[in-house]
C-alpha cells in the first residue's frame, strides 16, 4: 500500500534523522537546562504524568539509543527527558492514535508564528467574554473546520495552524483539559471554571517548536503496537495508556471513540513483553486495577524481566470529587534503579 505524500515525507525526514544520529552514541549527560530553557506541556491532558514524574525518574536509564512515545499525549515524561538533557543527539519517536494533538504538534513544530499569531486572537477574544468566545470558537469554528479534514486519508497532515491554536485554545479554557467527541464525532467538551488561564505562553510554545524540530523527533499519528515494531535492545521505550478502570463505573476511554478496554490492555502487556524480551528498556504506568495486576505480577511478565510496584499518585480524571485524591498506581519497568 503506498503512503500519502504528508505521511511519506515524514517517514523520510524520520529514517533520515535516525541514520544521521545512530552515529553519535548513546551517553549524553543527563544535565538540567537553565530554568528559562524548561518547556511544560502545552496541552493539559486527561491522565496527564507531571505529577507522576518523581516517580518516573529514577528509572530513567542514563544511557539508551533511541526513544520510544507511543501514547505521548502532553508528552509530560518526553519534555522531561528534554529538559533533562537525556534527549541531546538521540531519535525520538514521539506518537499518539489521536490525529489532533499530532496534528496540532506538528503545526507548532512547522508555523508556530502563524499559531501564536491565532492564539493571540483567541486569548483577546476569550478576555472579552470567556463563555461565549470559548462555544463560538467550538461550535461554530473548530468543529465544522475539523469536519472538512475528519474524512480526509490524513486528518493530522491536513490540520492547520488555525485548527492548531484552537485544540489548545480549547484545552486550556475547558473542562478539565478533557478531549472528549459526541457520537458525530464533534468535540464537545464544555467551558471549565478557570479564573486567568494562560492561553498563549509565547515562550514556552517557541521552545516547544524548538524541541519538535531537533533532529531525529517525529511525530507521527500511529496505534501503539504500530508505533513499536522496529524498537529494539537499548532503545527506551515509555508506555503510558489510558488506565484500566479501578472500578467499573470509573471507566475513562474519552481520548478516541474507539476506547482503550481489555482487550488493548491484554495486546499491550504482549508488546511489553516482547520488547523487554528484545532487551529494550521498558518503563509503563498503568493504574492498579486487578486486570492489571494479573497482566504484570504473571509468570511471563516476570520471566521477560519485568517488576510491577505500586507507587501512591494523584490523578484528577474522575469527576467525582470524591473519587479524587491520593490513589496507587503501578510503575512497570525491567530498568533497574
Ligand atoms: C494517559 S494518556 C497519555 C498521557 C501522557 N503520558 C501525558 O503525560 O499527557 C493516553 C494516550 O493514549 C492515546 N491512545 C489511546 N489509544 C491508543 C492506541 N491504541 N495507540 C496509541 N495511542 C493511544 C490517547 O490518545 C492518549 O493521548
Amino acid at each position: 500500500m503506498s503512503e500519502p505524500r504528508a505521511e511519506r515525507s515524514e517517514a523520510a525526514k524520520r529514517r533520515a534523522s535516525d541514520a544521521s544520529l545512530s552515529a553519535r552514541g548513546s551517553d549524553a549527560g543527563a544535565e538540567r537546562r537553565p530554568a528559562s530553557d524548561v518547556i511544560r506541556p502545552i496541552l493539559k491532558w486527561a491522565g496527564g504524568k507531571r505529577q507522576l514524574l518523581p516517580e518516573l525518574r529514577p528509572y530513567y536509564p542514563q544511557r539508551f539509543d533511541r526513544y520510544f512515545e507511543p501514547f505521548v499525549g502532553s508528552g509530560a515524561v518526553f519534555l522531561d527527558l528534554h529538559n533533562r538533557g537525556l534527549l541531546d543527539g538521540r531519535v525520538a519517536r514521539l506518537s499518539d492514535i489521536n490525529a489532533d494533538i499530532i496534528g496540532a504538534y506538528r503545526m507548532v513544530r512547522d508555523a508556530v508564528d502563524e499559531v501564536i499569531g491565532a492564539l493571540r486572537g483567541l486569548e483577546s477574544r476569550y478576555r472579552a467574554d470567556a463563555a461565549a468566545s470559548f462555544y463560538a470558537v467550538r461550535d461554530r469554528e473548530f468543529n465544522p473546520a475539523r469536519r472538512g479534514i475528519r474524512a480526509s486519508a490524513d486528518p493530522a497532515g491536513a490540520y492547520t495552524p488555525a485548527l492548531a491554536a484552537m485544540l489548545i485554545f480549547l484545552n486550556r479554557t475547558g473542562y478539565n483539559g478533557l478531549f472528549r467527541l459526541n457520537a458525530s464525532g464533534d468535540f464537545n467538551v464544555p467551558a471549565g471554571r478557570h479564573a486567568r488561564p494562560r492561553i498563549c505562553d509565547e515562550t514556552n510554545l517557541r521552545h516547544l517548536s524548538a524541541a519538535f524540530n531537533r533532529p531525529g523527533v517525529s511525530l507521527d499519528v500511529r496505534a501503539f503496537d504500530a508505533a513499536l515494531a522496529d524498537a529494539r535492545a537499548s532503545d527506551f521505550v515509555y508506555l503510558d495508556p489510558p488506565y484500566a478502570p479501578l472500578s467499573t463505573t470509573a471507566r475513562f476511554t474519552s481520548y478516541t471513540a474507539g476506547g482503550f478496554g481489555p482487550t488493548e490492555q491484554a495486546r499491550l502487556q504482549e508488546v511489553v513483553i516482547a520488547l523487554a524480551s528484545r532487551g529494550a528498556f521498558v518503563l509503563l504506568s498503568n493504574s492498579s486495577a486487578p486486570e492489571i495486576r494479573r497482566l504484570y505480577e504473571s509468570e511471563r511478565a516476570r520471566d521477560a524481566g519485568l517488576r510491577a510496584k505500586t507507587v501512591p499518585a494523584r490523578r484528577a480524571i474522575n469527576s467525582q470529587a470524591a473519587n479524587r485524591g491520593p490513589v496507587r498506581e503501578y510503575v512497570i519497568t525491567n530498568i533497574a534503579k
